[in-house]
């Protein structure tokens, strides 16, 4: 909008030979100033269309955005939500016999988080074949490793799966920006790794690294760090969940629907 409205600006103000009109001049000037404007409304027009376009194909829930202030008390109990572009990374640990050059095996799936603290609702897709429904007071594990199988869950809430991650308190020790590889601009936050207990990776953790965008205070990323505790080649050396595209903002309440097959409902 403030484009077109630079563009009449321009076109009217910037004309500094006004004044040295020629009579004869006028009716040529006149028609110029008419093309200018017609112009310009076509770009009105044009700005207003993609405004209204963008409205009607926004995604639900964007329209209120809450933004915070992560660079000191960063918390992931908020609403928010990833649909699409997240990742889950699994980086295993070397063999203690490994060349020089030698890269690790990386691993990379996809994955989403859905989440509404107000309603301490979760949905994660944690692994390739494992998606966990957690609410208030159960939860569902989604499995689709061998056909789809779906697992009520007492034990697991919503709160319970979030401690297990090592999340519910985290501490700023950088004082700088520090850069995702994505390229967002993050306030660096380390979890407590002796609350990590995952369904995915039976390793004992030491470190949780989390990524806070500084722009919106969305969580962006969490690495978790593992010791090896034997020195099979299967050990994990990092878990990482990269999730670029986090909006905080309220999800939709029908993402929250559990598939048929997990029940009782
Ligand atoms: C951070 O602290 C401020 C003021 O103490 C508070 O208003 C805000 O809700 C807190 N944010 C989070 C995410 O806890
Ligand atoms: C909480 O759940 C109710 C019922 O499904 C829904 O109407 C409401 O929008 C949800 N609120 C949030 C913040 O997710
Ligand atoms: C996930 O499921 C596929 C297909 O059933 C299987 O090949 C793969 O090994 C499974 N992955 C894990 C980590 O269990
Ligand atoms: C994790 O590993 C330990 C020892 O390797 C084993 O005793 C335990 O049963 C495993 N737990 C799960 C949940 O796989």
């Amino acid at each position: 909008m403030s484009q077109s409205g630079e563009i009449l600006k321009d076109e009217f103000w910037d004309d500094d030979d006004i004044e040295s009109v020629e009579p004869d001049d006028c009716g040529k000037r006149l028609k110029g100033l008419l093309i200018r404007v017609a112009i310009s409304l076509f770009f009105i027009g044009c700005c207003t269309g993609a405004i209204i376009f963008s409205f009607i194909n926004g995604e639900t829930g964007t329209q209120h955005e809450t933004h915070r202030d992560a660079s000191k008390n960063f918390s992931i109990f908020i609403d928010q939500y990833s649909k699409k572009e997240g990742l889950y990374i699994l980086t295993y640990k070397l063999p203690d016999d490994a060349e020089d050059d030698q890269e690790p095996a990386v691993e990379e799936f996809d994955s989403f988080w859905i989440q509404s603290d107000t309603n301490k609702t979760l949905v994660h897709r944690i692994t390739q074949n494992v998606t966990i429904y957690a609410f208030p007071t159960h939860s569902y594990w989604y499995d689709t490793t061998n056909g789809i199988k779906c697992t009520f869950d007492r034990s697991t809430t919503y709160t319970t799966y979030i401690n297990s991650l090592g999340m519910t308190s985290l501490v700023r020790n950088h004082q700088e920006y520090e850069q995702t590889h994505q390229g967002d601009k993050v306030y660096v936050y380390q979890g407590n790794p002796n609350e990590v207990l995952l369904s995915n990776v039976n390793q004992t953790a030491f470190l949780v690294t989390a990524y806070a965008d500084a722009v919106t205070g969305a969580l962006l990323a969490w690495d978790t760090y593992f010791t090896a505790d034997d020195h099979s080649s299967d050990m994990v050396y990092k878990a990482s969940y990269e999730y670029s595209s986090m909006t905080p903002a309220k999800p939709d309440p029908s993402w929250f629907t559990t598939p048929e097959q997990c029940s009782p409902n």
